[in-house]
């Protein structure tokens, strides 16, 4: 058991899909895995164990932004032994082509957020993707005849900025989208030496404000579900 999951060790299965809304952690675990089981609910941050395709598999809810994800992932790799981390989450573009409802593999993770500079003392640090669960990634996107946009994200810890324009900068340096865990999460996969990807659906856009609809963002979460299963399970 630790601060925030109260779990017994092996309650939590080596692959663990992460999503920022517990009760998406719920809506997979009652979809996706047979089975299934709930070991947390402190702060409704809900936690599940079930199977999928043969394979034990977890699925947890760790919130928004970073010192959120970050209590759960810390948590999940150093009390409970989790080897695999999948963030499976939204997030909004900013690049013209990449439109509502696409798939966003994040490679890295650029960041505002002031975790990494208090962790490197002012030093830049490049959050990256695990190789071989990104390219699995991929290919399952691809066997399912959707090529994902993969490249860099900018995880920024302001959902309301106070410059409306900011993300054109990060924009103008490539990245595709804005969210807000990716580069703590990587940050942790090399710090406990773990593998850790970012799978995104993109929920809205900040170039043209086009927003999906609940039952778009459906259609497109459960893509994006059944690619991070795979993921976990290839
Ligand atoms: N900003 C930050 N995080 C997000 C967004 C956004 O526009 N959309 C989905 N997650």
């Amino acid at each position: 058991m630790s601060i925030h999951i109260a779990a017994k060790k092996g309650d939590v299965a080596d692959t663990v899909l992460l999503t920022g809304d517990p009760l998406r952690a719920k809506f997979i675990a009652e979809n996706f895995l047979s089975g299934s089981v709930q070991y947390n609910s402190v702060r409704n941050m809900l936690g599940y164990t079930g199977v999928y395709k043969g394979a034990r598999l977890s699925v947890q809810g760790t919130g928004m932004g970073i010192p959120s994800i970050s209590i759960y992932v810390n948590e999940l790799f150093r009390e409970f032994g989790v080897q695999r981390a999948i963030r499976a989450g939204t997030a909004g573009a900013i690049q013209p082509d990449v439109k509502v409802r696409d798939i966003v593999l994040a490679m890295s993770a650029s960041t505002d957020s002031g975790a990494n500079s208090v962790r490197f003392g002012g030093r830049d640090y490049a959050p990256t993707a695990s190789f071989n669960l990104l390219k699995r990634a991929y290919d399952v996107s691809v066997a399912k005849g959707r090529a994902p946009f993969t490249g860099p994200v900018i995880s920024s810890d302001m959902f309301y900025t106070l410059d409306p324009d900011e993300w054109k900068l990060w924009a103008k340096f490539g990245c595709l989208a804005v969210e807000m865990e990716c580069a703590e999460l990587y940050t942790l996969g090399a710090q406990y030496k773990r593998e850790v990807l970012t799978i995104l659906t993109i929920s809205d856009s900040l170039i043209t404000h086009e927003i999906t609809t609940p039952e778009e963002r459906e259609k497109s979460f459960t893509q994006m579900i059944e690619i991070a299963l795979e993921t976990a399970v290839s």
